[in-house]
């Protein structure tokens, strides 16, 4: 028996990776796989929460009784997200969301030339979906995740406050990115605390009890 610790609140979860055109047929993406994201969606639904998950391109299906929105890039996600963000109680930003889109993308396809140079491509800084929403007033409660190399807990805790977010969940993207299993460690303004090594839907489980702990009952509009 689970109880229903967000029954009747709006979730609002990023999910998977984002897709950067190059041409009509190359893209630039990354190794997320989205499980993170969809677990948490599945979690949130199962404690009662009406939950809309904007995920970029993955191989999964929609968890049961969540509304999926698709998107590709992260100038998509960020309108998505910020179409719903309003109605939101709480959003979970899960994605992998690239940190740059090509700003000379092209409409055709770009051509091999015998002997000609390789295209240079250009690269401007994408929004920063989190850090936009974690700025509304009223807001959602917000929760970030960070996936690190090294130096988890310094750049965690580090993120937690320049984004300006409630609680940053981190993970060692080493560990986590496409695996079935994750140790995560929670960064609230009372430290940090680490949670077992559990399959991603158990820790999601985990998670979600401490988010409807400590996110306030109030909504946000
Ligand atoms: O800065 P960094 O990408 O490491 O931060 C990770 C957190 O911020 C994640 O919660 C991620 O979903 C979110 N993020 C975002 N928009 C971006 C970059 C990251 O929402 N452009």
């Amino acid at each position: 028996f689970q109880p229903k610790v967000l029954a009747g609140r709006r979730v609002l979860i990023t999910a998977g990776p984002t897709s950067e055109k190059i041409d009509p047929v190359r893209v630039i993406t990354n190794r997320s796989s989205g499980k993170m994201g969809y677990a948490i969606a599945q979690a949130a639904r199962e404690a009662g929460a009406q939950v809309v998950l904007v995920s970029g391109p993955t191989a999964l299906d929609a968890p049961y009784g969540v509304n999926r929105v698709n998107v590709e890039s992260a100038a998509q996600m960020q309108a998505a997200v910020m179409a719903e963000a309003r109605q939101a109680d709480i959003f979970i930003a899960v994605a992998a969301v690239a940190d740059w889109h090509v700003a000379n993308a092209s409409d055709s396809k770009l051509k091999k030339k015998a002997g000609g140079q390789p295209p240079e491509l250009q690269f401007s800084a994408n929004p920063d979906i989190l850090a936009d929403v974690a700025q509304m007033t009223p807001g959602p409660f917000c929760v970030g995740f960070a996936a690190e190399t090294e130096n988890l807990h310094e750049n965690a805790e580090a993120k937690r406050q320049r984004k300006g977010v409630s609680l940053l969940v981190g993970n060692l993207a080493q560990q986590a990115m496409n695996a079935d299993t994750t140790e995560l460690i929670l960064f609230d303004t009372q430290g940090a605390r680490a949670l077992p090594a559990l399959p991603k839907l158990d820790a999601a489980r985990r998670l979600i009890q401490e988010i409807a702990s400590q996110a306030p009952l109030t909504t946000a509009d």
